[in-house]
Formats: C-alpha cells, structure tokens, sequence
C-alpha cells in the first residue's frame, strides 16, 4: 500500500560525513563566491579576512554548534524542536517563534538567492558561447545591463533555478538532499581546484595573493567589524534554523564538536580559496577590482575575455558559482518544509511545490527592483531587494542565532548540553559557557544594535 513514507521515516543523513557535505553545500554559496572577495577587497584585504576569522571563530562556530545539537536534540523541524525543547527545559512555549522567525528568513532570503543565483547560470552560457571574448569594459558593462533590465529574462532564470531546487528538495533527504550533494560538491571542488590553477598562471597571482593577505588596516573601519560578522552568519547558514534542520537528522555517534568545526573551515577555505582564483585573473589583466558586487558580473568576464580560453574558464567559473548556489538553496526550504510536512503528515513533492510558487512570486519583486520598479523605495532607501536583503541578513539572522546560542547554552538542562556535546570536564563545560553563552551573544548584540540603530534614528 502506498503510505507517504517520508512523512513519518525518522530521516537521517548516512553517514557523519555526508551531513559534513551537506551543511557546508549550504554554508558554501554565493557568499562565499560572490561576496566574500568583494567585501574583503573593500575592508582592508588581508586584515579583513583577520577580523572575519575572529567572528567565524568566536560566534560562528559557536553558534553552529548550538543550531545543531538542538536539532538533534529535538530530532524535528526547528519549530517542533523549539516547542520540544522549551517543554523539556520548562520554558515558555513562545520560544517557538524562534523556528518562525526562521521559517520567514528561508522564504525571504531563497526569494531574492533564487534570481542571483540565475544570473550565474545565464553567464555560464554567456561566458560559454563567447560573449565576452575580448569585449570592452563598456561593452562587458552593457551586458549587465541590459540583461538586468530585461524582467523576462531575470524571470526565465529564476524559474528554472527553483524547479530544480525544488524538484531536488521534494525527493526527501537520502534521494534528493544527499543524491544532489554527492554530485554537487565534488564537482565544486574540481572546478574550484582547475580555476585555482589557472589563476595561479595568469601572471597576477603575487599581485592577487597580497590583495587578500596584506594587512590594510587602514581600510579598517568600525562598519568592517559588522560586515565581517554578518558575513559570518550567512555564510555559515546561521540563525534560520537551516543548521537545526539539518542537524535533526545527524546521527547519534557523530562527535558535534569536531563535525562543525570542519564546516566552518571548509566554507573558509573556499571563500579564501574564491578570492585567490578571483583576484589574480583581474590583476593580471590590469584592472581595477570593482567596488561591489559588480566584480563577478563585470569585472571577471572582461578579464576572462582576454585571456587564452577565457571562455572555458568562464562558464567554469560560473557553473562553480550555480553549484555551490543549488546546494545552498535546498538547505534554504528544509525548515518551512519539514515543519508543514510533519505538521500537515504531507506528502514532501506537494509541500515542496506550494512553498517553491510562494518563494518565486516573492521574488519577482527581486526581479523588478533591477528595472521597472528600481525607483520604487523603502524604509531607507531601499529597493525591494535590498530591504528583503537587509530585513533578513541584518535583524532576522543575527537576533535568530543570538537567541539561539542563548537558549542552547543557558535554558536547557545542562546535562543535556554536556552528553550531546560529549563534555565529560567542568572546566570545558565551564569555557563553552564563556565562549558560546557570553561572548558570542554579545558578539552579535553588539552588531545587532549598531545596524538597527541607522535604521530606527532614520526612522525619526
Ligand atoms: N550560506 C549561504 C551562502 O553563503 C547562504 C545561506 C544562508 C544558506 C542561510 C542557507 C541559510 O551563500
């Protein structure tokens, strides 16, 4: 008889490593590829990428650790967990809206990741057939225009780049989630080691290796800090309840500690590793790295453009951008989806179909904030997409993951804590309390406080 066995299967990954796969498919993506090299090449290079590992080490991880023994813990979707474990400890059960507040971040943040993330793959044919063989600046610039001001074809992207993440999400963990990542990731890797190579031989290398590594404080400002720590949290996935969801299906005998540290230094080794096979193209071609996120879209096809096999190097480039986006959007839906699926006892493709047509109406108003609505404002300012954007990075991510590591580390019974954290000595015990109850919250309080403050004085 036909039962909707993936409504009521415990799900679980099969092995520790596939979930190490897995959660750094979803840390691993546009931030890493996309951002990541930008933003370090406007804070200060090298004494950035110093500031950002601090973050990674002091509240990213952390907080990671906390998202992910939770979901063990609780073994269901982050609102059920949050409703699980406040019952467990004897809190309120309003914790919940902690999943809820993760459950909108997902929606909000795949809405607008869906139509970057097409970009890329429209520029894998782009780079591919030889647009941009050498192309002038003005040429290579127009492009991006003029791609961005046609709605239709934002459109056709986007919509193809949420049927297959739903598609892929809607056959449940083993036959969508992990079938996708095994081919995924190892093929992000291979393209990301043959671009490294290639870089390594353009002749800027040097030039693109002190561009990253060279300490320029003087780049440094107080709003480096936050962007550094906002970066932390998206690209780890934190503070949504991506982790949680994904750590509900974590074996039991997978050692939590030793398991997210190598998440975390495998997205940071990529963003690094982005930035060396980024910059040294750019430089070796005597341009100007971009201020903004016009370093992938602009400057790299016009440096592609002038090299030998520009064009393959291109469409490899943008392919490795379009895998590590698809991995990263499938962990986006796992929240709202194992919620309904568990709450409705619903078939995962239905689920999966109805939250993928909300997500993409959604994000048609990413689409028109690039032409016919690109003078319609916000609070701010801002368009369409970059309230959606700030909404969720700067207030949803960083007051999900403060409450969160705040809960793990002081609500719930500190047994519970030392077993999944396998802590058999008081003096750990002790100093994960400092590092993850104190320091990483306060982190983040800090950050919190400073973005919202512009934005609510704005208000007055
Ligand atoms: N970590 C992803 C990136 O760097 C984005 C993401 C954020 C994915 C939150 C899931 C949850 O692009």
């Amino acid at each position: 008889m036909a039962t909707s066995s993936s409504s009521t299967a415990p799900q679980r990954w099969s092995s520790r490593w596939l979930f190490v796969l897995a959660a750094a498919g979803s840390a691993v993506g546009l931030g890493n590829i996309w951002k990541f090299p930008y933003i370090a090449g406007e804070n200060g290079g090298g004494a950035f990428v110093l500031i950002y590992l601090v973050c990674i080490a002091a509240v990213g991880i952390p907080i990671m650790v906390s998202e992910v023994l939770m979901g063990r813990q609780g073994r269901s979707s982050p609102i059920h967990t949050m409703r699980k474990l406040a019952k467990q400890a004897g809190r309120s059960q309003r914790w919940s809206i902690l999943g809820w507040m993760g459950v909108l971040a997902g929606f909000l943040i795949l809405s607008y990741y869906a139509v970057i993330a097409g970009w890329a793959v429209s520029y894998i044919w782009a780079s591919g057939s030889g647009t941009f063989d050498g192309a002038s600046a003005q040429m290579v610039g127009a492009t991006f225009d003029e791609f961005l001001a046609s709605p239709m074809e934002l459109i056709a992207y986007q919509t193809g780049f949420m049927i297959l993440t739903i598609w892929i999400v809607g056959r449940g963990v083993t036959k969508g989630l992990e079938a996708a990542i095994r081919w995924f990731m190892p093929l992000l890797f291979l393209l990301l080691i043959a671009l490294l190579v290639y870089s390594f031989n353009s002749g800027g290398f040097d030039q693109g290796f002190a561009f990253m590594f060279d300490m320029k404080w003087q780049a440094v400002t107080a709003d480096s800090w936050l962007i550094a720590m906002g970066q932390a949290f998206f690209t780890l996935s934190l503070g949504m309840g991506t982790m949680m969801a994904y750590g509900s299906y974590v074996p039991d005998d997978a050692n939590l500690g030793s398991t997210v540290f190598t998440i975390a230094a495998l997205d940071t080794v990529i963003a690094i590793a982005a930035g060396l096979a980024i910059f040294p193209i750019v430089f070796a071609n005597g341009l100007e790295v971009a201020q903004g996120p016009g370093l992938t879209f602009v400057t790299l096809p016009l440096a592609f453009g002038q090299m030998p096999l520009g064009n393959v190097f291109g469409a490899l480039f943008f392919s490795l951008l379009s895998f590590a986006a698809i991995t990263s959007a499938i962990s986006l839906t796992e929240p709202a989806l194992a919620f309904l699926v568990e709450e409705y006892n619903a078939k995962r493709q239905r689920v999966a179909i109805s939250l993928g047509v909300i997500c993409w109406a959604l994000g048609l108003g990413t689409v028109f904030s690039f032409n016919i609505w690109s003078d319609v404002t916000f609070i701010g300012g801002l368009t369409f997409f970059d309230t959606v954007d700030y909404f969720s990075q700067n207030i949803l991510l960083p007051l999900g993951g403060m409450l969160i590591t705040f809960f793990a580390v002081w609500l719930l019974p500190k047994g519970m804590l030392d077993s999944q954290l396998g802590i058999q000595s008081t003096g750990i015990s002790w100093a994960w309390r400092v590092v993850a109850g104190i320091i990483a919250p306060l982190g983040v309080l800090a950050v919190f406080t400073s973005t919202i403050w512009p934005l609510l004085s704005g208000l007055w």
